[in-house]
C-alpha cells in the first residue's frame, strides 16, 4: 500500500529572539495535528530546531495534497496566535499568505514530501536544520548517493551499482534538470557546487526510480522579496536493503562543510550535527545545524524517533564544527565569512550601500583635481 511522508514546517516565533521555537507553540501544533488522526492523518510527530517547528506526517492522500497543507497552516496559524499572545520574536514570520489556498508551496512554510509502496521494513531519516538553506544539502546528498567513499554500498550492493538521478533546481531561472551518476557526476559536480543557484531537489534510484531523498526548496527570501528569515530547510531519506545504510547516510555530515545562513543570513558557517535538544542555536545565532531523526514506518505509523546525532561518534565532528567556527568567525564583516552580495538575505544591505552611492566619484576625476591642485591651479 501506498504511504505518503510530509515533513511541513515554518518559523512561527523564537523564544528569545531567533534562537527556539518554545513547547508552548509545539503543544499547540501537536493539538491541532491530533484532532486530524484518523480522519486525515495516520500518525504524525511534531519537533523544532531552532525557531522551527517541524511537521512530520504520515497519510495515504498522496503529495501536494490539499486536506495535509491545510492541515499545516492550520497548525502554524493556531501557533502564531500564541506566539502573538506571549509576543515571541518574530512572531508568524513564515506565514506569508493571508489565507491558505490550497497548497503552503509558495506562501511561506517550506515542505518535503515523498509517497511510496511501504517496504516489508521502511526505515526513514527526517533531517531538521536551521539558519541555513536548501543548498545545505546539496554536498551530503552528493556523498551518499554518489561518492563510494562516503557509500560502500554504491560499490557492494547489486541494487545500487546502476548509481542514482539527481533533479536539480535552477532557483534562479526557476528550472529544473536531471543528471545522473556515477556518468554524469562531473556535470552534477558542476552545478550543485554553486549554492547560490543550484539545489537539489530528488533523488531516485536509477534501477527502478524508486525514490530516495526529497528536500524542501522554497525559497523563503525570493516569495518574499524582502528579509523573511532563511528557508531553513528539511529533507526525507530513505535508509537501507538497496538504499544506502543508516550510517553511510549519516557519515556525509561526520565532516562539517561550510553552508551558507548563520547570522541574519549573511555569513558561511560549520554545518553542524546535533541532537533534538541541542538544536538550540545560540553563539552568533549558530552555528548552523542539522538534527537526524531516524523512523521505522509500519503500517503507515511512524515508530521512533531514534535521535541519530544524539551519539558519541558524533562528538568529533561537533568539535572540529566548533573549530570551524572560531577560525571563520575572526574573519567578521569580511569575505569570505560573509556571503556574496547575492547570497545575503539582509535587503537592507543594498539600503546601506544605496546612502553612499552619490558620494562615489571616478577615480580619473580625483587624480586629475589632485594634479591641478599640485599645479596650484585649483584649492
Ligand atoms: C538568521 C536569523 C537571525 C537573525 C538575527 C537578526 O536566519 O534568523 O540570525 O537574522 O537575529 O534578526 P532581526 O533582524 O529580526 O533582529
Ligand atoms: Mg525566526
Ligand atoms: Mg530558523
Amino acid at each position: 500500500e501506498r504511504v505518503t511522508i510530509s515533513v511541513i514546517k515554518a518559523d512561527v516565533g523564537g523564544l528569545c529572539g531567533h534562537t527556539e521555537a518554545p513547547e508552548e507553540l509545539l503543544d499547540v501544533c501537536d493539538y491541532v495535528l491530533e484532532e486530524a488522526v484518523d480522519e486525515i492523518l495516520i500518525d504524525y510527530y511534531v519537533t523544532r530546531c531552532g525557531d522551527d517547528i517541524n511537521l512530520i506526517m504520515t497519510h495515504r492522500l498522496g503529495i501536494d495534497n490539499e486536506k495535509i497543507h491545510g492541515l499545516a497552516w492550520r497548525a502554524f496559524e493556531e501557533a502564531t496566535k500564541v506566539a502573538k499572545e506571549l509576543k515571541l520574536y518574530g512572531a508568524g514570520q513564515d506565514l506569508l499568505a493571508e489565507a491558505f489556498s490550497g497548497n503552503v508551496r509558495g506562501m511561506g512554510p517550506g515542505c518535503a514530501e515523498m509517497e511510496f509502496v511501504e517496504r516489508p521494513s521502511e526505515p526513514v531519516i527526517v533531517f531538521c536544520c536551521d539558519k541555513t538553506d536548501p543548498s545545505v544539502f546539496n554536498l551530503p546528498l552528493y556523498r551518499i548517493f554518489a561518492d563510494p567513499f562516503n557509500t560502500a554500498g554504491l560499490v557492494y550492493d547489486k541494487s545500487m551499482i546502476n548509481g542514482f538521478k539527481f533533479d536539480v533546481l535552477d532557483v534562479i531561472e526557476n528550472k529544473q534538470i536531471t543528471l545522473k551518476a556515477p556518468e554524469e557526476s562531473y556535470q552534477l559536480l558542476a552545478l550543485i557546487g554553486n549554492l547560490e543557484r543550484y539545489c537539489i531537489k530528488r533523488v531516485h534510484r536509477a534501477k527502478d526510480n524508486e525514490i530516495a531523498a526529497v528536500v524542501s526548496s522554497e525559497k523563503l527570501n525570493l516569495i518574499a522579496g524582502r528579509y523573511v528569515g532563511k528557508d531553513d530547510p528539511v529533507a526525507i531519506v530513505r535508509a537501507q536493503s538497496g538504499m544506502p545504510a543508516v550510517g553511510e547516510v549519516l557519515e556525509a555530515f561526520a565532516t562539517p562543510h561550510f553552508v551558507p545562513g548563520w547570522m541574519r543570513g549573511c555569513h558561511w558557517g560549520p554545518l553542524m550535527p546535533v541532537s533534538e535538544e541541542d538544536a538550540r542555536p545560540a553563539r552568533f545565532d549558530g552555528p548552523p545545524r542539522i538534527m537526524a531523526l531516524g523512523f521505522q514506518i509500519s503500517n503507515g505509523k511512524l515508530i521512533g524517533p531514534n535521535d541519530l546525532f544524539d551519539d558519541v561518534s558524533f562528538n568529533r565532528a561537533r568539535e572540529k564544527a566548533l573549530e570551524m567556527a572560531d577560525m571563520i568567525r575572526r574573519m567578521g564583516p569580511f569575505q569570505p565569512h560573509r556571503l556574496p552580495e547575492a547570497m545575503m538575505e539582509y535587503t537592507s544591505v543594498p539600503e546601506v550601500l544605496a546612502e553612499l552611492k552619490e558620494r562615489f566619484v571616478e577615480t580619473e576625476k580625483v587624480e586629475k583635481a589632485e594634479k591641478l591642485r599640485e599645479r596650484g591651479e585649483i584649492e
